[in-house]
């Protein structure tokens, strides 16, 4: 409205880049104008709040334990918010959710209004707007979707489109995925900040301006809808040198009354308007963006924008005599708007930012694996909510209000939304701060445990005694050592049938098993292993485990009795231990060999497609550096630096025994009083399970110890692996070998390592091994023909990073935690892995649920007899059709996402389109009123627009006109690597019980 007088002022009383005007509105409108000749310095005035580190996510809410770390969001938030009202000029950004939600709980109408208001102009604006500022290294794809799903959804609900971020801001994470690049560009981002990066990447793309980039996400999904314009910041999130104004900063504020002794802005003015001038160096456009802000700051907001008042009328005025530099406050999507009218031709970025270094010899490769405990229970408590998900999107409000009590699945994801930040998974936060994190995720296991009960009641019609055996993996579940006859229910999440294989402690000899047809299911019992028994301290005392297998359908459950048999003493055989050193077991699939001397296996067969490698496996571990001459930087929760390139193997001899019956065979080895591991074939599964047991991990020694599951074949790899990205596209990976750059590599192990979601492969001509996992791990290939996974690390040291505390997880007894996973390894043509790998590893993080009930149960709805097999689904998904997310969203609404789970070259049979018909697709619910939306579900997919950018290879890519707002849901085709994401209303269809 003012904007024409606003012109007509002579320049040199506004600075160049006149005031801001009346703001009209959120987004681009509301951005300052920069004029065209001269340096604009946009600075970004914000906060960088950890969801937990050094303190705890509420601790750093209210402000308490200053001692560990003076922050206090609540009085961030009081601060700025009233200093922005105070003057339309200024603007703020603000970036996590789960800090902004808890603020906003607090506050009267009042103030909610002029929030309100704030928002609508532009001047407070939410960036990146997740629950947390996600790691993108320990992360799965699923996870991130969630919570930044959360997240935005928080903000869309509270403010409406201006509450929409239009920028991704990952100012801390340490490296970035290509994944989450491809993910943000799905989310709709218009453009992706970050804060750090290898130190010789950054160095070289400071020399060639090469700061900022298209990075092009996907090698699958067509140019323009991966590609993602992206930022490196120039100062990670600091302020340059000097410029510090916070409380929390010692740098000497500006004074400009030329009356006052120690007046200084001449010479506070001529630093920035060098350090300006350097920084366009580097850059390619006439704006650059300084990050006024840093962790925790802005709790007394007056002492930063006070000095910025200052600094922006004193540089401004420099005008009159000639300088060239304007500078303003403004925020990174004005920033982004600036770039994109300066209609350059950008460079393009393919690969990701992994490994991140910064220095020689510190590279941030320790925390693929640290706290790998937390990182199983991470993944694990994300397989949960999607059952929980799942289960309440399936029944409605009968499973938030139900016979078991009130209930919901946010809890859960919540506490998950917490858990993706990058101190949280990435197992660098203090000790008693990752407790925490466990705390809230056990809570989000509580609640949905009601929201299953409820579910479950309300879908077989009756009511039982429920119960959660969460300590299973130990060999510890009350009912089933106790009773004598029980029920197993089996949820399975994934959309097509899987068979699965139970196995429960009991202290029976025999039992018989009837399947939900009345069928009698074949089950086997064998003696918990001496390993098991260890870990189980007070817990538990079952001498045996039960095991069957349990047919699921796609999206339902099976239900199955167990009574106990009581066969006559003649018939029990008492420790039938089996074989010692077993030379091979074998199913119908694989066969595993093993050397009877060392113990070790020897090598593997893939029987069914007659494939044959020499393979050795084997337990080392790496001597953790404590500094040497060449670095005093040591290995610590961040930091993987071994203290030389040799390994040093647990155990050249391993005792082992064999177990074996009609279900599983197995080899028990025992490589020492702290590492074991089970060789496993199940009956009829493709794949060899390796079930490790590492820890406590000795640190009697000087160094702490990083220990690693090795694989060596006579693969020729020739320096080649490949890794997957949070889960989803595969990267190939060449050892001491960047993409982008020459690398000048100064640790051959640690800067080697690559973060492994969920699987890690090597190729030969044809042939593939590759590694499944059950959690992050970093992982790598040192030698040709060899794979690595880091299982579990304990340091002595610090590793000068913040956290401030060495990486002991020393545990309820002190003397360290035992941690427990599963390796799927598998061996196959290289042609046809992806068949294999891709279908495994959504089982893997999608596994079936078992909830047992002591029957007995009572019936819950009028009609009908208990129902023991279910399907959501009138069919199955095909093999390349994945039901990423079923959730509720409202009361009356559905959150649905499919996913093409394969790429677009890697398989001839899966690597091709597919096309759903959602009217059909379930039988239990109706579903209506389909509407597509953005990845982050936050805005419907035919109002998207985002900006497109010029590069070297040719000019923007237009997107196709988009999407019909009304899709047809008989017809969703999906192509390789496509998620794709509606809302729909929900009927529950009545009389479901009993049919
Ligand atoms: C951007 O630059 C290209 C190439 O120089 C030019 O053809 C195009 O017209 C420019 N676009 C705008 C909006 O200025
Ligand atoms: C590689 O890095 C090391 C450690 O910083 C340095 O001493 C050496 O000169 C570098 N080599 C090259 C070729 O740049
Ligand atoms: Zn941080």
């Amino acid at each position: 409205m003012e904007r024409v007088e606003l012109l007509l002022l002579p320049l040199l009383l506004l600075g160049a880049a006149g005031r801001l005007k009346q703001a009209e509105g959120c987004g681009e409108q509301s951005c300052p104008q920069a004029p065209d000749g001269f340096l604009n310095v946009h600075l970004i005035p914000h906060t960088h709040n950890d969801v937990g580190w050094l303190k705890t996510v509420d601790q750093y809410y209210y402000g308490a334990h200053n001692d560990i770390q003076h922050a206090g969001v609540q009085y961030i938030l009081d601060s700025v918010v009233s200093q922005l009202l105070h003057d339309p000029s200024k603007r703020f950004i603000y970036v996590e959710s789960a800090f902004f939600w808890r603020w906003w709980k607090q506050q009267d109408e009042l103030v909610r209004r002029d929030v309100t208001r704030l928002v609508e102009e532009g001047r407070l604006e939410f960036i990146n707007g997740g629950w947390s500022m996600n790691d993108e290294a320990a992360t799965h794809y699923s996870s991130i979707i969630d919570q930044m799903t959360l997240g935005l959804q928080f903000l869309k609900s509270t403010f409406g489109d201006c509450g929409r971020p239009r920028v991704a801001w990952h100012i801390d994470p340490f490296g970035h995925s290509r994944e989450q690049a491809l993910l943000f560009a799905q989310m709709g981002y218009d453009g992706f900040f970050f804060g750090r990066l290898d130190y010789q990447d950054k160095a070289n793309r400071e020399k060639t301006k090469q700061m900022e980039m298209l990075w092009r996400a996907s090698d699958d999904i067509s140019p323009p809808y991966a590609d993602l314009f992206t930022g490196v910041l120039p100062n990670g999130y600091n302020p340059p040198d000097g410029f510090c104004w916070d409380q929390l900063c010692d740098d000497t504020p500006i004074i400009d009354d030329p009356s006052v002794e120690d007046y200084n802005a001449d010479v506070i003015v001529q630093k920035f308007l060098k350090a300006a001038t350097q920084q366009a160096q580097k850059y390619l456009s006439s704006h650059i963006v300084m990050t006024m802000g840093s962790d925790f700051q802005y709790e007394n907001a007056i002492m930063w924008f006070k000095n910025m008042d200052r600094l922006i009328k004193n540089v401004n005025m420099q005008q009159i005599n000639g300088s060239k530099v304007n500078v303003f406050y403004s925020t990174p999507s004005c920033y982004l708007q600036s770039l994109h009218r300066a209609n350059l031709t950008w460079p393009m970025k393919m690969d990701d930012f992994f490994p991140y270094a910064d220095g020689p010899h510190m590279f941030w490769t320790g925390y693929f694996t640290s706290r790998p405990a937390f990182k199983g229970y991470e993944r694990l408590s994300n397989n949960f909510l999607q059952v929980c998900n799942q289960m309440e999107a399936l029944s409605g409000l009968e499973a938030r209000n139900g016979p078991y009590g009130q209930s919901s699945s946010t809890v859960m994801r919540r506490a998950m939304g917490v858990a993706q930040h990058h101190d949280a998974v990435t197992g660098t936060a203090k000790q008693h701060v990752n407790n925490d994190y466990s705390l809230r995720l056990s809570e989000g296991w509580d609640s949905c445990q009601v929201v299953i009960s409820n579910s479950l009641s309300s879908l077989t019609g009756t009511k039982e005694n429920f119960a959660f055996c969460n300590l299973l993996n130990i060999s510890v579940c009350h009912v089933t050592e106790t009773a004598n006859n029980f029920k197993v229910y089996l949820y399975n999440p994934l959309g097509r049938s899987v068979t699965w294989t139970v196995r429960l402690p009991v202290n029976g000899h025999a039992y018989k098993v009837i399947g939900p047809n009345d069928e009698t299911v074949p089950s086997e019992v064998v003696d918990v292993s001496d390993f098991t028994k260890a870990l189980r301290f007070q817990q538990g005392g079952a001498e045996r485990e039960l095991i069957f297998q349990g047919q699921i359908p796609a999206v339902g459950f099976s239900s199955f009795t167990v009574g106990k048999l009581s066969l006559p003493d003649r018939f029990v055989i008492k420790g039938k231990r089996g074989k010692k050193q077993p030379d091979k077991i074998q199913n119908q699939y694989y066969r595993v060999d093993f050397d009877p001397e060392t113990g070790l296996i020897s090598g593997i067969h893939n029987l069914e497609k007659k494939i044959s490698l020499p393979l050795k496996q084997s337990f080392y571990w790496y001597n953790a550096s404590v500094g040497n001459e060449e670095s005093s930087q040591p290995s610590g929760a961040y930091i993987f630096r071994p203290n030389n390139s040799d390994s040093v193997p647990v155990s050249q001899h391993v005792r082992s025994y064999l177990v074996q019956n009609s279900l599983v065979q197995e080899v028990h080895q025992n490589f020492s009083s702290w590492c074991s591991q089970v060789v496993r074939l199940y009956r009829d599964q493709r794949y060899i399970e390796l079930e490790w047991t590492v820890g406590p991990v000795p640190i009697g020694d000087e160094w702490g110890k990083e220990v690693i599951s090795l694989i060596e074949t006579n693969l020729k790899t020739d320096g080649v692996f490949y890794t997957d990205s949070n889960g989803r596209q595969i990267l190939k990976r060449r050892r001491d070998s960047r993409e982008t750059w020459k690398l000048n590599q100064t640790e051959p192990i640690a800067g080697n390592y690559y973060p492994v979601n969920s699987r890690i492969y090597i190729k030969g001509k044809n042939t593939q091994v590759t590694v499944l996992t059950d959690r992050s791990q970093g992982g790598s290939s040192i030698r040709d023909g060899s794979l690595e996974l880091m299982v579990h690390r304990r340091l002595l040291r610090d590793d000068y990073r913040g956290v401030g505390e060495p990486l002991l997880e020393n545990g309820l007894l002190g003397e360290g935690i035992v941690v427990r996973g599963r390796h799927l390894l598998l061996l196959d043509h290289a042609d046809e892995a992806a068949d294999t790998h891709r279908t495994l590893a959504l089982q893997q993080y999608m596994s079936p649920q078992v909830v047992l009930s002591s029957g007995d149960g009572i019936p819950y709805s009028q009609s009908g007899t208990p129902k023991r097999k279910f399907s959501a689904l009138n069919g199955e998904l095909p093999q390349n059709g994945h039901l990423l997310t079923f959730a509720m969203h409202a009361a009356d609404k559905i959150l649905l996402r499919l996913e093409h789970p394969f790429q677009s070259q890697e398989s001839k049979n899966n690597s091709q389109p597919i096309t759903i018909n959602l009217n059909t697709l379930f039988s239990s619910v109706s579903l209506s009123n389909f509407e597509e939306t953005t990845l982050g579900a936050n805005m419907e997919k035919s109002r998207l627009k985002r900006l497109q950018w010029r590069t070297r290879t040719g000019s923007p890519l237009q997107m196709d006109s988009p999407r019909a707002p009304v899709v047809d849901p008989s017809n969703i085709t999906l192509s390789p690597m496509e998620i794709r994401t509606f809302l729909a209303n929900v009927r529950y269809k009545a009389a479901l019980h009993g049919r």
